[in-house]
Order: structure tokens, then C-alpha cells, then sequence
């Protein structure tokens, strides 16, 4: 049966959360901090500048922005949600890879205890495990769908008591492929009555999801209801703020608390909270959701185009995310990283255009995986793709 305390790592259930004078006092003449009150070494600064007191900590706190936050999710729930977020379910970090490795420091001892992931998956997971001394184990996602294979997780749970973390992508990366809702929650539903540990749901590309304006296919509103759930997302995707590194966690109050008393306070800079308080307010979402719509609109049109040519096989992950996984064919229409690579290499070096490689990924060879540009980057990138493919096939 799920209990948090055997979940959290002991060191981290008893620790105290840093305190300073400001979390009392915010007003008055402010000498407490040890900052520079004669102003930040800024020559010709700007009001932008001046108004943001850089030469100040930013709060650590940051209600406003998680109040923001929250609202915008709470406007299209899961169909499963019975209960709303509030900015307490919420802790920030920078960019979702501070949430990754904030987690597996949370819950996973070093050198004893393990984290499982579903390959194909984003790289980060198990680089993480690596510098805390975390072991990742693996049960593959299922073929040719790349969905979760629920029993294999169970029985792997089951077999091997140091896993305390499930990180599970959707949707995935390299797959672009959405992880049924019902499988995450028959997931949930199932460990948490005979497991100690969490379900880590990245959703970094969850907005190219298609949505019926209702219901959403994030299951960040479904944090209170599962204590053992965990859902990461990011600003750096759809709301294309990878430089202001803005991660959001969601999760039961309770392990908020834990997870916001470990993180460094000022973890989110004066600059990074202004600029995203700008994209989750109204404007910005409006904002946000023109991009999205375009990038789909975008995503089909080349999809249909790179299929059309002759070395390209299948479109091999799938339609949730804002690139595509295609399959690269030799000369004998078979999926070849030797093509592959080469074509990525030449496209790089020789014509400017930079995709990523990822034939080495479990169940990928000969995959190619493209962020989908502007209409003008994107007509570019077919135009030399073809070339060279052609070329190095001839
Ligand atoms: C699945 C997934 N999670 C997390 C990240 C990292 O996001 P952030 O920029 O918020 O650190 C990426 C970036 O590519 C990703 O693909």
C-alpha cells in the first residue's frame, strides 16, 4: 500500500526548509540579505530593467505564477478528474530536467535504490541516474504502437524491490506518441494498493496533443486524486521559452511541501517568473495556442511531403508532439542507420539544416526525428533532404 513516508527518502522527510528574514519581512528599508542596495552594475539601464530590482532575490515562492498556472489547467481537466489544482500542487523548478533529477534525489538512495523507464525514451532520465548513482532498469514500450506494457511494469515491480520511480513520457520522445490515459490510470490504480513508489508522467509536449476544448489529455489534474502520480511539464515547448528554463511539477500537496522545502529557494529568477507570467496570462495563451495550431498545420503538410519521397519509409512514432520520427531506406528499402547518419551529417555540415539521429534508439533504426519548423524552414529542409537522400542512395 502507497504511504509517501516510505516512498521519501528519510534524510528528506526530516529536513527543515531554508528560511530567511524576507519570508516575515517585505517591506521597509531591506538590509537582510546581504544584497546590493545601491542597484545592479547595469550602465544605461532600462525601466524594464529597473522595475524587475534585479539586485534583490526573487521570491521563491512565486504564487502568482503558479496561481496562473494552475487556472489555465483547471480550464480543461482529464476526463477523469474529479477535483481541481490549486498553486500548492506545484513546485518550479528550473526547466523540467531540475524536476527530473529533483525527484530521483528525493526518493531514490544512492547506490541502493533504482528507477524503471520505457525505451524508447528522452535521454535525461537515466543521465540523471547516473550522476546520483541510481541503477535505471527497463521494460520497453510495446511495438508498433509504443504504448506502456502495464504487466511487464508490475511484474518487473513485483521482482525487483529497489524501484522507486516509473518515468514513463508522454507524449514520447523520440516517439511522439501519446501514452493511453487508461493505461497511466489502470497503472496507477494498480500500484498503488501493492507499490511504494511514484508514477512520473512527462508531458513536455502535451499541448500538440489534439484537445476537444474540454477535456485535456494531461493528467496534471489528476494529482489529488493519486497521491502516487507525479506530471511534469515545461515552458520550453509549446510556449517557446526553452531560454527562461521554467519546469512545472505537479503532485500531492504533501509531497509539494517535501519537493519545494528541497529545491534551492531562489531557483526561479526575477527574469524567467516576468517573462512567464507574460505567456501563461490571457495574451499569452492566445498567443501559445496560435503557435500550436500552426506547428499541427505545419506537421501534416510535411509529414505527407517527406512520405512522398523515394528512401523515406514509415512515419514510425506518432501525431503528438511538434516533430515526427521517419524511417530512412538504403538503397534496398530497407531501414538503415548507415543512410540515416549519413544524411544527418550531410545536412548538418553541407547544407546548414540540423535534425537529430535516432537509429540507435531501441525499435528506431533508420529514424530520423525533425522538430517541425516555420512553413519557410520546413520547405527548405525537404528541398535538400531529397537531394541529399537521393545522392547518397544513387
Ligand atoms: C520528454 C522531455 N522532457 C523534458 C525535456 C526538457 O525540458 P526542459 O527544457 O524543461 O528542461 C525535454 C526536452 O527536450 C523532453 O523531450
Amino acid at each position: 500500500m502507497f504511504e509517501l513516508k516510505n516512498v521519501v527518502r528519510p534524510n528528506i522527510l526530516t529536513l527543515e526548509p531554508y528560511r530567511c528574514a524576507r519570508d516575515d519581512f517585505k517591506t521597509g528599508i531591506l538590509l537582510d540579505a546581504n544584497e546590493n542596495t545601491h542597484g545592479p552594475a547595469l550602465s544605461d539601464i532600462t525601466t524594464y530593467e529597473e522595475l524587475l530590482e534585479l539586485n534583490r532575490y526573487p521570491d521563491p515562492h512565486q504564487l502568482e505564477l503558479k496561481e496562473q498556472i494552475v487556472s489555465f489547467r483547471n480550464q480543461s481537466p482529464n476526463k477523469y478528474s474529479t477535483s481541481l489544482l490549486k498553486p500548492e500542487n506545484l513546485c518550479l523548478g528550473v526547466g523540467s530536467d531540475e524536476s527530473i533529477d529533483l525527484l530521483l534525489r528525493c526518493c531514490c538512495t544512492p547506490g541502493k535504490e533504482k528507477l524503471l523507464t520505457c525505451p524508447p525514451t528522452y535521454g535525461m532520465y537515466s543521465i540523471c541516474a547516473t550522476v546520483n548513482d541510481v541503477e535505471t532498469v527497463k521494460v520497453p514500450l510495446t511495438i508498433p504502437d509504443f504504448q506502456i506494457d502495464v504487466e511487464g511494469i508490475l511484474a518487473k515491480l513485483e521482482s525487483d524491490p529497489g524501484i522507486k520511480l516509473i518515468y514513463l513520457t508522454s507524449p514520447g520522445n523520440p516517439t511522439g506518441k501519446l501514452i493511453n490515459v487508461d493505461q497511466v490510470v489502470a497503472l496507477l490504480k494498480k500500484t498503488i494498493d501493492t507499490w511504494n513508489g511514484l508514477v512520473v508522467v512527462d508531458e513536455a509536449y502535451i499541448d500538440f496533443t489534439a484537445s476537444n476544448g474540454e477535456y485535456s489529455e494531461s493528467v496534471s489534474t489528476l494529482v489529488n486524486e493519486y497521491p502516487n502520480l507525479v506530471v511534469l511539464q515545461t515552458l520550453s515547448k509549446s510556449f517557446g521559452l526553452a531560454g527562461i528554463r521554467l519546469g512545472i511539477t505537479y503532485c500531492n500537496i504533501d509531497l509539494s511541501r517535501i519537493l519545494n522545502s528541497m529545491k534551492y529557494p531562489y531557483n526561479i529568477s526575477s527574469l524567467t517568473s516576468d517573462i512567464a507570467l507574460k505567456a501563461t496570462s490571457p495574451s499569452g495563451l492566445a498567443v501559445m495556442h496560435k503557435y500550436v495550431k500552426s506547428i499541427l498545420q505545419q506537421r501534416e503538410t510535411l509529414l505527407k511531403s517527406i512520405l512522398d519521397l523515394k528512401y523515406v519509409g514509415r512515419n514510425i512514432g506518432g501525431l503528438n508532439a511538434n516533430f515526427i520520427l521517419v524511417e530512412i531506406l538504403n538503397k534496398s528499402g530497407k531501414p538503415s542507420n548507415e543512410v540515416a547518419l549519413m544524411l544527418y551529417n550531410t545536412l548538418a555540415v553541407d547544407n546548414a539544416v540540423v535534425v537529430r539521429f535516432r537509429g540507435k534508439e531501441l525499435n528506431c533504426t533508420g529514424a530520423l526525428r525533425i522538430s517541425i519548423g516555420t512553413e519557410e524552414e520546413n520547405k527548405e529542409l525537404l528541398l535538400k533532404f531529397e537531394k541529399v537522400l537521393n545522392e547518397i542512395n544513387a
